[in-house]
Formats: C-alpha cells, structure tokens, sequence
C-alpha cells in the first residue's frame, strides 16, 4: 500500500469515529514527532502493538480486501509478567463489500459487534480436522441467542447486534452493500497476529508500504524504541 492512502484511511476513520461519538484515546493522535520522543513510560503501547492498523493483507487492492483497525488495548502472552492483562478491545471500519478474509483463531474468543453505521455481514464455517471448511452444522451465540448454523451460512448484524466467535470457527466478513462503512468493535481474548489467525488461503497480516510521502501516523508495528 501506498503510506499516501494510508494516511487518508486513517484521516477518514478519525473523521468516522468523531461523527459517530466513538472517542479514542490519546495515543491515537500521536505524530511521529511525538513516537521519537516519548521514552519507555510508552512501552505498552509499543509492546502490545496498540494502535492503528490498516492492511490489505498483502494483496494490493484495499477496497476489495482490507482491514482498517485501532487497537485500544490488548494483553501479551509472550510477556505475560509485564503484561497480564487477559483481553483486548479494537475497534474497526469495514466498507461495503470490503472483505476480510476467511480465518480463524486457534486460541482468541471474540465478540464481533456492530457499532454503528450500515450492516455487517459475517459468513462462517466450522473448522474440520485438518483446518479446512467443515460441512458441518454448528451453533453460534447472536446476543445471548443461540442460533444453529450449516456451513458457509450469513449472519448479518445490524447497528447494535454482535456475535460471539469461538475458537476454530472460520469467519469473514464485509459491509453490507448499499448500506454504508460499518464500525465495527472486537471485544476478546488476548490478540496474537504473530501466532493465532490461521487464514484458508495463506496471506499476508500486513501491507508492503511504498513510503511516497511522510507518515500521518504510525501503524502498530512501526513504533520507534524508547530513547530514555
Ligand atoms: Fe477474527
């Protein structure tokens, strides 16, 4: 991706986010200027990787198949004594037809809710044996309401509504079309991308960038070291 289009995604999202009176915090605002300075009393946000993350999971084509994510806060089982925080919370903007590839998570439990804005689209499947689509029926929680399901089924979720994923349930979604970008809130266990999205067809997490003007903002992965 172009750091061009990544900085005008994440200038549309902040826009987004203020419409819809979903607040972030602080660090959500930083300038690079101030990830230079800032020392080690950051390093959470450092380690856990918090913060924004806009992907087109490698494939060059955003608006087709990509993600636009803030992650507010997270755990990290890698350093489990520093930090035992046991959950994380992100929140997201999924554009109409904008796919997020289907995969699923060996250890995460997460709750997909839609905050707002047009409709999400949410298709699953159960994982089989050897990590492939089960034809399988299985049962999803929709708020609290059982719902039994067979394989590659839809469950839409209007402004309000969320879903409970369980581990090894295949999912992907999109913005319903016609509808408008959906903010979308992830409420989970703790969020692993190096070790617990297994997606169907091998992908990339996050995108190649062509530095073709100075960053707005830094991706979670690109936060300097502390200086002091
Ligand atoms: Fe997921």
């Amino acid at each position: 991706m172009k750091r061009s289009e990544i900085n005008r995604l994440i200038e549309e999202a902040l826009d987004l986010f203020s419409k819809t009176s979903f607040l972030l915090p602080p660090f959500a605002f930083w300038s690079p200027e101030i990830w230079w300075e800032i020392g080690q009393e950051a390093n959470e946000i450092r380690e856990n990787t918090l913060g924004w993350d806009v992907t087109d999971f490698g494939l060059g084509d955003f608006s087709r198949t990509g993600l636009l994510l803030f992650t507010i806060r997270n755990g990290n089982y890698a350093k489990k004594d520093r930090y035992p925080k046991g959950y994380a919370e992100k929140i997201m903007v999924v554009k109409e037809e904008q796919i997020t590839p289907m995969h699923f998570h060996w250890k995460k439990r997460e709750d997909i809710i839609n905050r707002g804005g047009g409709n999400l689209v949410i298709e699953l499947y159960a994982a089989d044996r050897d990590e492939g689509l089960s034809q399988e029926g299985f049962a999803v929680s929709v708020d609290g309401i059982r719902r039994n399901l067979g394989a590659g089924d839809r469950v839409i979720l209007t402004p309000g509504e969320s879903i409970c994923l369980t581990p090894l349930l295949y999912h992907s979604f999109y913005g319903e079309a016609g509808k408008g970008p959906v903010i979308v809130g992830e409420v989970s266990d703790v969020n692993d991308d190096e070790l617990d999205n297994r997606f169907l067809q091998p992908i990339g997490r996050f995108p190649l960038i062509i530095e073709d003007e100075p960053p707005l903002y830094f991706l979670c992965n690109e936060y300097p070291p502390a200086r002091k």
